[in-house]
């Protein structure tokens, strides 16, 4: 059966932080951070159709709430397109709460394909600014870059134009945290806070389209989130055992990746750790972070 040409269908991938300097605290309850995003090929799906009002439905590991990011990504968007809507069928592979970037990825990918979808003239800055208020971590999900490096709360964004393509193994521990992002910052202590020269070393050899070396990854939140996720420095301990290998925390956790050499040695370093209870996917590198068409 074809589809009506009204409708569309995007996918929208996941990051990890390679790299992500805590600086300090700021004035309006955020941190100053220095950032290495990059995009990572696991993807959520989002299915637009014509509908009278705003309506989204999950599939997946989740169930839709009205705070739900995609939906309030369509509320900003709705004084610029009055009488409008759309049913919004949101299917999930990126795991949930995991410090992947999911949600900021459907927020960002709904601002993109709803403005599109409803022929609004909106420019990139505007789509910016919304992305910004949706969340730190959204604005970069409108690049048309596979790694940025992201300042002020994370979302002032210079991307790495050059970046080699990558082959991650990332582990998802089976924890979960309420509030976890908020959390974790406020546990942070200021001897965690750094000088922002890790990501400036890591960012110049992406640049140079060199392959990051264990050394150049880094989280300054992993101290916290090992204090907010009791289980979690034991779970990176087994990891590094099981595997020889150094594995380095995404975002606010608790998903933990190691950077392989190849496809061959990713595949090796998953086996080695497949007994540990969670997720552990071999991904590589995304294209870009904003979203892609599929029709
Ligand atoms: O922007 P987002 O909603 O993702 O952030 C969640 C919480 O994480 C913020 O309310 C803030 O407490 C904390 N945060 C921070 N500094 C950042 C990003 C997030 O303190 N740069």
């Amino acid at each position: 059966m074809s589809l009506p040409v009204s409708t569309r269908t995007i996918t929208t991938p996941a990051k990890v932080n390679l790299c992500l300097e805590v600086l300090g605290r700021r004035d309006d309850g955020y941190h100053e951070l220095a950032t290495v995003f990059h995009a990572v090929g696991i993807y959520d799906t989002l299915h637009l159709a014509p509908e009278d009002q705003l309506v989204l439905a999950v599939e997946g590991e989740m169930t839709a709430s009205e705070d739900n990011l995609v939906l309030r990504a369509g509320r900003a968007l709705q004084p610029l397109a009055p009488g409008k809507g759309a049913r919004i069928a949101l299917s999930k592979t990126i795991p949930v709460g995991a410090g992947l970037g999911g949600g900021s990825s459907d927020a960002g990918a709904a601002l993109v394909a709803l403005s599109e979808f409803w022929n609004l003239r909106v420019s990139e800055d505007e789509l910016t600014t919304m992305a910004g208020a949706l969340g730190a971590d959204v604005p970069v999900f409108l690049l048309d870059a596979t790694a940025a490096v992201g300042t002020a709360r994370g979302d002032v964004l210079t991307p790495l134009h050059g970046t080699p393509s990558l082959t991650l193994v990332i582990a998802v521990p089976p924890f979960s945290l309420p509030a976890k992002t908020g959390r974790i910052f406020s546990a942070l202590r200021p001897g965690e806070f750094s000088d922002g020269a890790r990501t400036a070393d890591i960012a110049r050899v992406l640049r140079r389209g060199k392959t990051p070396q264990a050394h150049h990854l880094w989280n300054g939140l992993f101290p916290a989130a090992k204090r907010a996720f009791a289980d979690l420095g034991s779970y990176h301990s087994a990891l590094c055992r099981l595997s020889g290998r150094v594995w380095t925390l995404s975002g606010a956790g608790p998903a933990l990746f190691h950077l392989a050499a190849d496809e061959e040695e990713a595949a090796l370093v998953a086996r080695s750790v497949a007994s540990l209870p969670g997720t552990c996917l071999v991904v590589p590198s995304a294209p870009r972070f904003r979203c892609q068409h599929l029709d």
